[in-house]
């Protein structure tokens, strides 16, 4: 008989197909968003679940599904799964890394470009109908080429990103857990390892993709805003509670730092209502990896690893506590 697997979310129908070939799969392909009584209710008698960050996989859920053994999560974050939780209580757990790192960064770069030439404020007023001359002060904002890249969080995306300075001649600093390898630095455009407080003290452009944790909330607070450049740029592709939203918001209204580019929030899809009222912030739904091609492989990435998990084998991409 094949083990039974709830996909928690829609997904692309050929990764569905496949999945059906492996499992009896409960499909969403309606997309509802469940609730934790629900997704315990959809997720009894169930070996494996195929997730995404609206799915809580927490101690209180798995002493509800005991014949649970498998969670794959549809990202490369999992902030959404209780590791230790999981161990405990004998699920395997696994992520989507490295299928999605060139499309992130892309995305970074169009985040921060945007933020920085403000791309999207111009646009609205464009639209508005209030563009009726040209003038050499409209819009004006901070160069990319030849400043200074800050990115807080050098894994595999942070590198790419870093990766893609080298044409705008930037100088990039890194802060990260501990320093990465001199050859990984040297292909991150020569990339120096500083501190926290030097990085916001010195970048025009500060770039976030550290993992979220309890121990990085609020990474950017109101002491972190406040050594920044007036004329700097914060760009979050990591999770929403790595900055804190009141902070920025008030850095934002009183011009304290240039501009934002935000694609990820604490508790999204809700945002803090006052970014809507500042013109200096550039706002995207979580889309940083939304590329067709990137997507695809990242759900294929989390079947292989249900696959793999539930036939007895490692998952390629097993989450270690
Ligand atoms: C990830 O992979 O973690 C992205 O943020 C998409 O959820």
């Amino acid at each position: 008989m094949k083990p039974a697997i709830l996909v928690a979310r829609a997904i692309f129908p050929e990764v569905l197909s496949r999945l059906h070939q492996h499992f009896e799969v409960e499909s969403n392909q309606d997309d509802v968003i469940f609730t934790p009584a629900e997704l315990a209710q959809r997720l009894a008698g169930k070996a494996g679940i195929l997730a995404t960050g609206s799915a809580r996989i927490d101690a209180a859920l798995l002493q509800q599904v005991p014949e649970l053994k498998m969670v794959a999560n549809m990202a490369v974050g999992y902030d959404n799964i209780d590791l230790p939780a999981c161990s405990a209580h004998g699920v395997m757990a696994s992520n989507t890394p490295d299928v999605l790192n060139e499309t992130t960064a892309d995305f970074g770069w169009a985040l921060m470009m945007a933020t920085a030439r403000r791309i999207t404020e111009s646009e609205h007023w464009l639209r508005a109908g209030k563009w009726n001359k040209w003038r050499y002060d409209y819009f004006l904002g901070p160069d990319l080429h030849g400043s200074t890249l800050g990115i807080i969080g050098m894994g595999r995306i942070g590198q790419a990103i870093a990766r893609r300075s080298t044409g705008f001649n930037m100088r990039v600093i890194y802060h990260n857990r501990s320093r990465i390898t001199p050859e990984l630095e040297a292909q991150a455009n020569n990339a120096s390892y500083v501190s926290k407080e030097e990085l916001l003290r010195e970048a025009d452009h500060v770039m976030l993709v550290l993992p979220y944790s309890p121990a990085s909330r609020h990474t950017i607070a109101a002491a972190e805003l406040a050594i920044m450049k007036p004329t700097a740029t914060l760009t979050n592709l990591a999770r929403g509670g790595i900055v804190d939203d009141v902070a920025l918001i008030a850095a934002l209204r009183e011009k304290r730092i240039a501009a934002a580019g935000l694609d990820v929030f604490e508790s999204e899809p809700k945002f803090h209502p006052d970014f809507l009222t500042l013109d200096n912030v550039v706002l995207t739904p979580h889309i940083a990896s939304a590329s067709e091609k990137t997507r695809l492989a990242m759900a294929n990435c989390a079947a292989d690893n249900l696959i793999a998990g539930l036939s007895g084998q490692v998952p390629p991409n097993l989450l270690k506590l």
